[in-house]
């Protein structure tokens, strides 16, 4: 059958990557027969199912269904599957997003079939390769022939490795997302009053980062910090950190301290509401430290190093787990209150991506 449309697919496994597939699906599959697959590393419902519903993604054509494994079996595991549905398929590009395992498993899959790679948040270094993203964030770079930079430093990381065909400067997706819905994002009243918390009287903490939940003496740092700060503290658990915190019999002192409020893993809008209405944002993710300056809200990055070093002047601190740093920061935030949303020029990254897309196809 003669296709009229170039074949596209989206390769995406874990929560970050939905959202960014969320923002860029409306203008690519106008253009182009889209199809999206899903690898299966996140699989349980509030970490996948509840971002196709919530943001109207299309079906999932297939789950490759991988679940949980170390590093090497999910990796193969995508590999294999993924190279099957490729042989199949014949697609003109895969697009592949962030910096997990599915990321670099898919990358790796397509470009030995030689099948064009992009690559969406392309260019992001946190310059420690003992993180397993920067190992995939690298690889895959090197791997694409379409590297979508969200930012000018992003596009001088790659310059800086000797990347420079292919890259395109295409803005963040997340913030095209995040304008797409400011009206939802703003309806917080049920939201706050369920959690028994008052706008602007929070903070929001997630944690998820294998250099912090998967080590018994850091997570029980954080633990200890926790039950010594005084706000009420909203703390949405990953499946993993939920699971250490079980593992190293911490979550019992954890649960102790009514202060802290320990719930299910969050959806996109209810996590943007309640990073919205907070006082300030505790995380050791990336995408939560540029949701929050977006949106005006001080951030707390309990990490020694950003790959979003442009979010440092705008509202973001590098805090490590130093209980000093975190409680003077808190404590000047009683002062100073909240940051300047942090508004970049953003055309509509989801329109430069599949023009882009559609240019380099065209040859
Ligand atoms: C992965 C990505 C990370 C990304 C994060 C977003 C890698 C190396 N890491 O980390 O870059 O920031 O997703 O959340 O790809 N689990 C469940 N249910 C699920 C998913 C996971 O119970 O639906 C548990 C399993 O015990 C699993 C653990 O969480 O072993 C970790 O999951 P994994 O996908 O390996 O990494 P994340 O920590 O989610």
């Amino acid at each position: 059958m003669r296709r009229t449309k170039p074949h596209i697919i989206s390769l995406v496994g874990a929560r970050p990557q939905f959202i960014k597939l969320a923002a860029l699906t409306g203008a690519l599959s106008k253009k182009t027969d889209h199809v999206i697959i899903h690898a299966g590393q996140h699989y349980d419902r509030v970490m996948s199912e509840v971002f196709f519903d919530e943001l109207a993604i299309p079906e999932v054509a297939l789950n490759l269904a991988v679940g949980s494994g170390s590093h090497a079996n999910m990796t193969a595991h995508i590999m294999m599957r993924f190279e099957r549905l490729l042989l199949e398929k014949c697609p003109d590009l895969v697009l592949v997003y962030g910096d997990t395992n599915t990321t670099v498993a898919g990358a790796l899959t397509a470009a030995k079939l030689n099948i064009p790679v992009g690559h969406i948040e392309a260019g992001l270094r946190s310059f420690r390769r003992d993180m397993p993203e920067e190992i995939n964030r690298v690889m895959t770079d090197h791997l694409s022939s379409l590297l979508f930079c969200p930012t000018p430093v992003s596009v001088k990381n790659l310059r800086e490795e000797g990347i420079g065909k292919g890259v395109v400067r295409s803005g963040d997706l997340m913030y095209e997302l995040i304008d797409n819905h400011r009206g939802r994002i703003a309806k917080a009243v049920t939201l706050l009053k369920r959690h028994g918390v008052r706008r602007h009287e929070y903070l929001l903490l997630t944690l998820h980062r294998a250099g912090n939940v998967d080590d018994e003496k850091r997570l029980a740092k954080i633990v200890d910090i926790l039950a010594r700060l005084p706000y009420q503290i909203i703390f949405p658990l990953h499946p993993r950190t939920r699971k250490n915190l079980n593992r190293f019999g911490l979550r019992k002192s954890l649960e102790q301290h009514s202060h802290v409020h320990l719930i299910e893993p969050l959806s996109y809008l209810d996590n943007l509401r309640l990073i919205a209405a907070a006082s300030a944002v505790l995380t050791d993710s990336g995408g939560m430290q540029k949701e929050s300056v977006f949106l005006g809200t001080p951030c707390l990055t309990l990490r020694d190093e950003t790959e979003w070093p442009e979010t440092l002047k705008r509202g973001n601190q590098l805090v490590g787990l130093s209980e000093r740093k975190i409680k003077s920061r808190l404590s000047s935030l009683k002062r100073t209150g909240r940051v300047m949303p942090f508004k970049i020029r953003n055309l509509t990254p989801s329109n430069i991506i599949t023009d882009s897309i559609m240019r380099f196809l065209k040859g």
